[in-house]
């Protein structure tokens, strides 16, 4: 059964066993043989350790003005360009109606960290390499304060998330219970971590909740290391895939981009939303695939589609992306302006500038443990 599994292993850090074949793991070869590529995003995780529990870092019982006030800019709403959307509802429904599309997103948000927390904990259960192994722990580590924290945030704003899409829903059952390595690191690390890379920055930029944007840049000093795991991966292993293997990992990369588009963008994804405002999702649905026709209306979406950049960049950068598979992404970002604009990410700025403050709030913390513990 073991062998039948296609991990495409380049490299041996990413060594990998079936999910139930624990005997590997008590090899006692195995212990001496420890990569040491990953000891720096490790121990870099007491630099931006953050407790969502703790007020010093957070305070979700800052208050927020939700019937008033709309979370995100209008342009933020695609279906809010649409005459049949904006002229259904009054300017009271209309904020209502945006919050709710935002509760949505932040809920897939929320069943995302969830994902990210179990793969993560499933990849410790296949990886062979300690280092490995412990990357993937302290991740899981990380993701549960995610967990915590998005659901404390949307607690504290509408007090219940909201169900997960079925096209995310199926997309994460899908890669946690592959037992293939690639899935797993293309599909979350490089694809899902990249993904939430750029939705949190787009929030952070754009959120008018001082809250939400504390939290956004919160867990994207977290992420940016999440995501450099992925790019570590394909790093050492894409330049020695065969062009056989390139085709497996390529098109898994379209499958999940285009699953988390889906999930993203389609109002049939969110019925339950427009229901709720006497809205027929279908017919949003036909007035964007018309719109996307519209050669002005399309530059307004690639706009909007920014929050994309990171994860398409990634995938360029890494050489996933070949010309087999290129105009399917350029329909949604401008591939040569991205490859021009070289290594930086979007949301890199961000996460430094939060973790530079973690490091101040943190040093405090521990002088004042330091004193507790001498006491
Ligand atoms: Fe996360
Ligand atoms: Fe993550």
């Amino acid at each position: 059964m073991t062998t039948a599994i296609r991990n495409i292993t380049k490299d041996a850090m990413y060594d990998a066993v079936a999910p139930d074949d624990f005997e590997a793991m008590l090899e006692v070869d195995r212990y001496n043989n420890r990569s040491p590529a990953f000891d720096k995003i490790i121990s870099a995780t007491h630099d931006h350790f953050w407790d969502p529990l703790d007020k010093t870092y957070i305070d979700f019982s800052e208050p927020f003005d939700l019937e008033n006030q709309a979370l995100m800019p209008e342009d933020f709403f695609i279906p809010m360009q649409l005459d049949y959307v904006r002229n259904s509802l009054s300017e009271k429904e209309r904020i209502r109606f945006m919050n709710e599309i935002v509760r949505w997103n932040l809920s897939a948000i929320l069943h995302g960290e969830q994902g990210a927390l179990n793969l993560s904990a499933s990849l410790c259960h296949v990886l062979k390499d300690q280092g490995a192994q412990e990357y993937a722990a302290n991740q899981a580590r990380e993701e549960a304060r995610h967990v915590t924290a998005f659901a404390a945030y949307i607690r504290a704003r509408w007090g219940t998330p909201l169900p997960c899409g079925e096209t995310l829903k199926n997309l994460m059952v899908e890669i946690i219970s592959a037992p293939e390595v690639y899935k797993k690191i293309v599909g979350m690390q490089m694809l899902i971590e990249g993904l939430a890379m750029g939705a949190f920055a787009t929030f952070f930029q754009h959120t008018t909740d001082p809250l939400g944007r504390k939290l956004f840049q919160l867990v994207m000093t977290d992420e940016a290391f999440h995501h450099k795991f992925g790019k570590l991966w394909a790093d050492r292993t894409i330049p020695k895939l065969n062009a056989e293997e390139h085709a497996v990992v390529e098109d898994w990369a379209a499958h999940c981009f285009q699953n988390l588009l889906f999930n993203l963008v389609n109002p049939l994804q969110q019925r339950a939303v427009y229901e709720q405002f006497g809205l027929d999702a279908d017919r949003v649905m036909e007035e964007l695939q018309t719109a996307v026709t519209d050669e002005k209306r399309r530059e307004e979406m690639k706009e909007s589609a920014n929050i994309f950049r990171v994860l398409i960049k990634t995938l360029l950068n890494a050489g996933i992306i070949t010309e087999r598979t290129r105009a399917f992404y350029a329909m949604y970002v401008d591939m040569d302006e991205l490859k021009a604009e070289g290594d930086t990410m979007v949301g890199d700025a961000i996460a430094e500038e939060g973790i530079a403050f973690l490091k101040t709030v943190n040093f405090r913390n521990r002088g004042v443990a330091t004193l507790m513990a001498a006491e």
